[in-house]
């Protein structure tokens, strides 16, 4: 039987080609999903990339609640202009402890995946509180009342719980400590312990210009101070990271 005569008899019997076709289209997709099952992550890791502390954390679910994100994405793409702007641009890693991500589809204002260090916690006060006073033709919203509102979070434990299950390193330590390292770490009075140690970087301070109170504004403001301090775009290992990034 020539090739010819197999491949008509395929095409003129409907059953026999939607069999077919269904048993090709399976073997691609399995050869495409199944390594997926065997790899723990698809992103390499990087040097300096660790968990969000509890403040953190916490600040980061303030973002979201607040919809921070429909004006702000946090990636950074690898454009002359973009990098030009906001720096070095976003790595995958960089935002693979984040639930939800940010990275975002629209920008309002600038995108934030940088800006942690670039003010001081006092311009980021009054900026949240009053946008105008600081850029005047500013279109974003007033959010003084989180220097007023006491940060609360039901359980601490229970969100660091939840965000381990999906894959988030946090060691025991940082769960059973996370009530105490939540309120550690704005409160100048409070013995922050070992907090640096398990959270490199951890920045330990009074957010808000107000030392007395632990409020969302510390937390938001803790937040956004992280945002790209992480990772060294600039040392070897990340730099190797790059390279390897760049010849995929
Ligand atoms: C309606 C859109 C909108 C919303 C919502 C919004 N922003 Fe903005 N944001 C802007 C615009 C526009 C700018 C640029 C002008 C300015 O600096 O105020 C900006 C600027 C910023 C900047 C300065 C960035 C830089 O690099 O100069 C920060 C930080 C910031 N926003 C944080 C936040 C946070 C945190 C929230 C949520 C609590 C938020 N924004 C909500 C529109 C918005």
């Amino acid at each position: 039987m020539s090739m010819i005569s197999t491949h008509k008899k395929i095409e003129r019997n409907v059953t026999v080609l939607a069999g077919l076709a269904f048993i090709t289209v399976t073997i691609g997709g399995i050869v495409e999903i199944a390594p997926l099952f065997w790899i723990d992550n698809t992103i390499e890791k990087v040097d300096g990339m660790r968990p969000y502390t509890p403040l953190e954390q916490a600040g980061r679910d303030i973002y979201v609640r607040e919809g921070c994100y429909v004006c702000h994405s946090q990636m950074i793409r690898p454009f002359r202009d973009e990098q030009e702007r906001y720096g070095h641009y976003s790595l995958a890693a960089e935002s693979m402890y984040d639930h939800p991500f940010q990275w975002g589809s629209k920008r309002t204002g600038p995108d934030l995946a940088r800006v942690g260090g670039r003010y001081s916690d006092a311009w980021h006060v009054q900026h949240l509180t009053n946008p105008e006073a600081v850029v005047p033709d500013s279109v974003m919203p007033k959010y003084g009342f989180l220097a007023d509102t006491d940060l609360h979070v039901a359980d601490m434990k229970a969100n660091l719980t939840a965000l381990n299950r999906v894959g988030v390193p946090y060691t025991k330590a940082d769960i059973e400590k996370a009530d105490t390292d939540l309120m550690a770490q704005a409160d100048p009075n409070a013995d922050a312990g070992d907090l640096e140690k398990r959270y490199p970087k951890a920045q330990i301070r009074d957010f808000d210009g107000n030392p007395d109170r632990v409020t969302e504004m510390d937390a938001l403001i803790a937040y956004l101070q992280v945002l790209g301090t992480l990772v060294d775009v600039n040392a070897p290992a990340a730099q190797e990271e790059l390279a390897k990034e760049k010849g995929r």
